[in-house]
C-alpha cells in the first residue's frame, strides 16, 4: 500500500487534480501538502490554504486578492494560471447541500486538468455527491504510520531545547517504544499523547512511551466500542481444564526467537464454548495474563448500536484498534451476539457483512492479536466461523468433574482466607455434582455471610445449606445443556479430562 503523499503525488502527476482527503484534523494534511508543494516538482510550487475562519492564507499570511467566501474563493483558484496546491477545509457540509460549491469543484477541475495545479478538500468522513464521484480522487488517510509518528513526535519534542540532546541521542530501543506506543492513535490524539508524554520533562526516558500507552488506552476507552479489562488471573486461579491449561503452557514461548526459528508460526486464536458461569471469561484472562499481554474486550453487540457507523464499519474499526496495541489479546465475548445465523435474518445484510469482515480479517491481521471468542450458544455460529484453520482450537467447557470441583472450593476458599485443610473438600465436591464453578463460588460467598453475622469462622454445615439451596443451572436448563453437549461432542476439544466418577 502506498502513502497518502504517495497516492496524492501520483494523482497530480496523473492530472488527477481534485482530491478529496479522508482524515481527522487538519494538520496532517497541511503537514503533507506543505511538504510535497515544496519536493514534488523540481521548483518549489505555492501552496494556498482556505478555512472559513482564516479564509484563503499562505505561509500563515492572508491573501490580500483572494475572496473569503468559500464558492468565491474557488472561483478565484479556478481563475489563475500559476501552478499551486490548494487545500479547503470546511467545505465537507456544503459539499453535499450546496449545488454552488459542487459547481465551483467541478470548473476546478476542469481549469486545472491540463496544468500540475491541484486542489484537496479535506473531509472526515466519505460522503460526496455522484456528481462529484467520478472526477475525484478519495485519499483515505487512515491512521499514521511510523515514520509520520515519527516527525510528529520530533516536532513536539522539539520546542523544548532540554529534550534536545535525549531526543538526538534517542536510543534506537525507546524510539521503538515510543512508535509501537503511538501505533494506533489518529493523528491529533497521538500529538495529544506525545505532549502529555513529555510535560515536565528534560530527558526522553522509558516513562514516556509508557505514558503514551496510558494515553492511548484512555483513548480507547473514550471511542466506547473496546475497553482494556485488567487481567490478572493466574493458572492457578482456575479449577480443572487441564488441556486448557496444557495448550497454553505449550505456547509458553511463543515469542522466543527458538521457537520462529524451528518454524512455528504464532497462533491465530481460540474459541471457547460452553455452559455459562464454567469459567470461559476467567480463562480469556488467564491467557491475556500467561503472556503478559494487554486484554482488549469487543463488545459484539454494541457493533450494531449504531453509534460506530455500520456495523462492519465498527467491526473493522475495533478490528484496527486491537492491531494498533499488538501484540494483545483481542476477547470477542459474545461473538454470535454479532454474526450469528439468526443475526442474518434479524440484521438482513449487515450481519452478513460483518462476518465476512470479520472472516476476511482473521486470515490477513497485521501483528499478533489473538483473538480468544467466547460463545453461549455456538449452534448459532455460521460453520465457516468452525471450520479448522480459523482458529487453532475449538474448546467445549462443560460442568466441572468431581476432581475439578475440588480444586474450585479449594481456590475460592482460600481466596477468601480460609484453610481449605478444615473442610470435608471430597464431601462438598460429592454432593455438587452438576454445579458450574460460578454457583460453587456463590455457594461460599453466601456461607461467608451466613457466618460473619453470626460473628463466628465459616463451617463446613454453611456451605452445605447454601449448596441445599441452590438450584444449579444443569437442572434448570438441562434440555439446553444436553444440546450444547451433544453439538460438542465430535466438533470441540474438552477444555478439562472427562470425567472418571
Ligand atoms: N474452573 C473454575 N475455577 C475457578 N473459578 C471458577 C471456575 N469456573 C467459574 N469460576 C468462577 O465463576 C466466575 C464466573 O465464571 P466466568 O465468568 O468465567 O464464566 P463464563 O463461562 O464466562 O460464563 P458466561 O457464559 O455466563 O459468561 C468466575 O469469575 C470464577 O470466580
Ligand atoms: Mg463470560
Amino acid at each position: 500500500m502506498s502513502t497518502p503523499a504517495e497516492q496524492i503525488h501520483r494523482s497530480i502527476a496523473a492530472r488527477t487534480p481534485l482530491i478529496c482527503a479522508v482524515t481527522e484534523g487538519d494538520e496532517r494534511i497541511e503537514t503533507l501538502m506543505q511538504d510535497l508543494a515544496g519536493r514534488a516538482f523540481s521548483k518549489p510550487v505555492p501552496f494556498y490554504r482556505w478555512t472559513l475562519s482564516d479564509g484563503m492564507t499562505q505561509g500563515g499570511k492572508p491573501v490580500e486578492d483572494a475572496p473569503r467566501d468559500a464558492e468565491l474563493a474557488l472561483a478565484w483558484a479556478a481563475g489563475r494560471s500559476e501552478v499551486a496546491f490548494y487545500l479547503f477545509h470546511d467545505l465537507h457540509h456544503r459539499i453535499l447541500s450546496d449545488i454552488g460549491i459542487v459547481r465551483r469543484l467541478k470548473d476546478v477541475y476542469q481549469r486545472f486538468r491540463p496544468t500540475y495545479s491541484c486542489l484537496v478538500f479535506s473531509s472526515p468522513t466519505l460522503h460526496l455527491p455522484a456528481e462529484l464521484t467520478t472526477i475525484t480522487l478519495v485519499v483515505d488517510m487512515g491512521l499514521p504510520g511510523p515514520d509520520e509518528l515519527d516527525a510528529l513526535f520530533a516536532r513536539t519534542a522539539s520546542p523544548n531545547k532540554q529534550l534536545a540532546p535525549s531526543l538526538a541521542s534517542l536510543p534506537a530501543d525507546v524510539k521503538q517504544q515510543i512508535l509501537a506506543a503511538a501505533m494506533g492513535l489518529s493523528y491529533p490524539e497521538a500529538e495529544r499523547a506525545f505532549r502529555r508524554s513529555l510535560v515536565g520533562k528534560n530527558t526522553i526516558d522509558a516513562s514516556v512511551p509508557r505514558t503514551i500507552f496510558e494515553e492511548k488506552q484512555q483513548f480507547i476507552k473514550k471511542s466506547g466500542i473496546m475497553e482494556f479489562v485488567e487481567a490478572g488471573i493466574r493458572l492457578e486461579d482456575i479449577g480443572g481444564m487441564k488441556m486448557l491449561k496444557d495448550w497454553l503452557v505449550k505456547r509458553q514461548t511463543l515469542f522466543s526467537e527458538e521457537a520462529r526459528e524451528f518454524g512455528l508460526s504464532l497462533p491465530k486464536g481460540v474459541l471457547m464454548t460452553g455452559i455459562s458461569g464454567c469459567g470461559k471469561s476467567l480463562f480469556v484472562k488467564a491467557i491475556a495474563s500467561f503472556w503478559n499481554l494487554p486484554l482488549l474486550r469487543l463488545d459484539m453487540s454494541k457493533i450494531y448500536g449504531g453509534s460506530f457507523g455500520s456495523p462492519e464499519e465498527a467491526f473493522l474499526k475495533a478490528a484496527h484498534t486491537a492491531e494498533a496495541v499488538t501484540p494483545c489479546v483481542l476477547w470477542i465475548d459474545e461473538i454470535e451476539a454479532g454474526i450469528s445465523v439468526q443475526g442474518f435474518k434479524a440484521e438482513g445484510g449487515a450481519a452478513s457483512r460483518v462476518l465476512g469482515s470479520f472472516l476476511t480479517w482473521m486470515q490477513e491481521k497485521k501483528g499478533f492479536v489473538f483473538v480468544a471468542a467466547t460463545a453461549n450458544a455456538i449452534d448459532l455460529l455460521p460453520a465457516e466461523v468452525l471450520r479448522k484453520g480459523r482458529f487453532d482450537e475449538i474448546f467445549f467447557v462443560s460442568l466441572p468433574t468431581k476432581e475439578e470441583r475440588k480444586q474450585i472450593f479449594r481456590i475460592h476458599m482460600s481466596t477468601r482466607k480460609n484453610n481449605p485443610d478444615d473442610f470435608d473438600l471430597n464431601l462438598l465436591a460429592h454432593g455438587t455434582k452438576g454445579f458450574s464453578g460460578a454457583e460453587i463460588e456463590q455457594a461460599i460467598v453466601s456461607a461467608m455471610f451466613e457466618a460473619f453475622s453470626e460473628k463466628r469462622p465459616l463451617q463446613q454445615r454453611d456451605i452445605m445449606i447454601a449448596l441445599d439451596r441452590t438450584v444449579p443451572l444443569s437442572v434448570t436448563m438441562q434440555e439446553q445443556i444436553k444440546k450444547i453437549e451433544h453439538w460438542a461432542y465430535n466438533r470441540a476439544a474438552r477444555a478439562s479430562e472427562k470425567e472418571q466418577e
